[in-house]
């Protein structure tokens, strides 16, 4: 298995090209399979993630084509024959399950397994299921599958969503758009992936307003025809390498970054004492002077702060001056990254969803464990501020989220490499 050995190194330098988003392209896969006709993704982000998706849909039959190095996505769902989504391919990716909307509304019926335990919570589907079955679709678990048929196809149903799920709310919208009449969705999610899948609905002859907001109206249509779409920025990996220069000094211009998808992240890292200015290509990050401060950090959904940086975010904490209290919201065990950094010299305390971080002045370097996604990146990021070097062990997560970071930060100046595994 492969490990990423960096070294702290001082201030960064430089310009970043941030991907298209993995969270929006995840979604906007399964779009395909809506139409008969092909659907074209551009600015598609090169990871793991989405070649399990590109699996996924091949075997239901949909053709997927990658192009330019991975950047395009060329798709076709015309000869759908297989409405079955796998447990081998669904346990790898939860993502997995943004099939059975869209399968649902197309062919009538769909057998999506239930993803399975995951490293930061339960994760049911209870509020995928409650939506779909507003909109009539009758579903049963069996034997670890969710069975979903709809007899005599979709209606348009109000639904109000019991938490504002960004899954739910994708698989929801895609079901709605063939579903017969009109659909309101009630508390759905507002965050930049949900615009996204959205715009390319629309693009598709989608009938669909309010994305953005908190109630969405969707006007069912017959079918939906071919469209080209690009990803949106990922917000995500924006702000991760927003946090690099914050974390260890020096000034990052972020291409393609934009400051309305990043919510109360902005705001945060203003207070901790870091410039963050828009220029023509991107977004200019900047740390004022000496040590950043300390601030408290909540995460919720958007514009909130993004749940996925709060990993990275906790790595700034760790050399702030003060004492900074992060309170995690959308998942119940998501500081495993905690323990790790504690291995660092870090001083945090954990009880159940607070975490409490001391600042220090300087982390150690040291071997560590990266144990999920948005861990693994945020134990990176703290290398890059440590003494000495830290090994990051078990990659395999951050490729699933994060495309040739060693060569993006090495760009920047960070002395950092990947070394194979046997
Ligand atoms: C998406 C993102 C993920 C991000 C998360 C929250 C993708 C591919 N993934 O995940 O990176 O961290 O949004 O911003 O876009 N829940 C239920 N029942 C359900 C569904 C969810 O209780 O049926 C709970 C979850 O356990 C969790 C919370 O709702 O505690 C948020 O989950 P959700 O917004 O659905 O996240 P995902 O769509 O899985």
């Amino acid at each position: 298995m492969d490990s990423i050995i960096v070294t702290g190194n001082g201030p960064l330098a430089g310009q970043v090209p941030i991907a298209g988003a993995k969270n929006a392209c995840l979604t906007l896969m399964p779009a395909t399979l809506l139409s008969e006709e092909p659907l074209t993704l551009t600015n598609a982000p090169r990871l793991s993630d989405i070649a399990t998706m590109t699996a996924l849909l091949q075997s239901l039959g949909a053709e997927v084509t990658s192009m330019q190095g991975g950047q395009v996505l060329a798709m076709s769902s015309h000869a759908l024959d297989n409405h079955v989504a796998d447990y081998e391919i669904v346990r790898k990716m939860r993502a997995s399950n943004l099939v059975l909307g869209p399968l649902l509304a197309r062919l009538g019926h769909a057998v999506v397994s239930l993803p399975g335990g995951c490293a930061i919570g339960a994760r049911p589907m209870d509020l995928h299921i409650a939506a779909l079955e507003a909109l009539g679709a009758e579903i049963e678990l069996k034997e670890g599958y969710l069975h979903a048929v709809a007899r005599g196809g979709l209606k348009g149903a109000v639904h109000e969503m019991r938490f504002a799920s960004v899954g739910a709310t994708e698989n929801a919208m895609m079901a709605a758009t063939l579903a017969k009449g009109t659909t309101v969705l009630k508390n759905v999610a507002r965050e930049p992936e949900i615009v996204d899948l959205a715009t390319c609905l629309r693009r598709m002859g989608a009938q669909i307003e309010g994305d953005g907001s908190s109630e969405i109206i969707i006007e069912g249509v017959d079918r939906l025809h071919g469209a080209t779409h690009p990803v949106v920025t990922d917000r995500i990996e924006l702000g991760t390498y927003m946090l690099a220069p914050a974390i260890c000094g020096g000034e990052v211009e972020c291409l393609g970054g934009r400051a309305d998808l990043l919510g109360a992240f902005c705001e945060r890292l203003d207070s901790a004492g870091i410039t963050v200015s828009e220029t023509e290509k991107g977004l200019k990050v900047s740390r004022r002077n000496g040590r950043v401060s300390a601030v408290d950090v909540t995460t919720e959904p958007f514009p909130g702060f993004p749940t996925d940086l709060q990993a990275q975010m906790m790595a700034l904490m760790c050399t702030a001056e003060g004492t900074s209290v992060l309170q995690e919201k959308i998942f119940e065990n998501r500081f495993m990254h905690a323990p790790e950094l504690i291995r660092m010299g870090a001083d945090i305390e954990v009880q159940g969803g607070t975490a409490r971080v001391r600042g220090v002045e300087r982390l150690k370097g040291a071997p560590v464990m990266a144990t999920d996604l948005r861990a693994s990146v945020s134990l990176i990021l703290a290398g890059l501020a440590a003494e000495g070097e830290t090994i990051v062990n078990r990659v395999y997560h951050l490729d699933r989220g994060y495309e040739r970071v060693e060569e993006k930060l090495s760009a920047l100046g960070a002395r950092i490499e990947r070394v194979s595994g046997q």
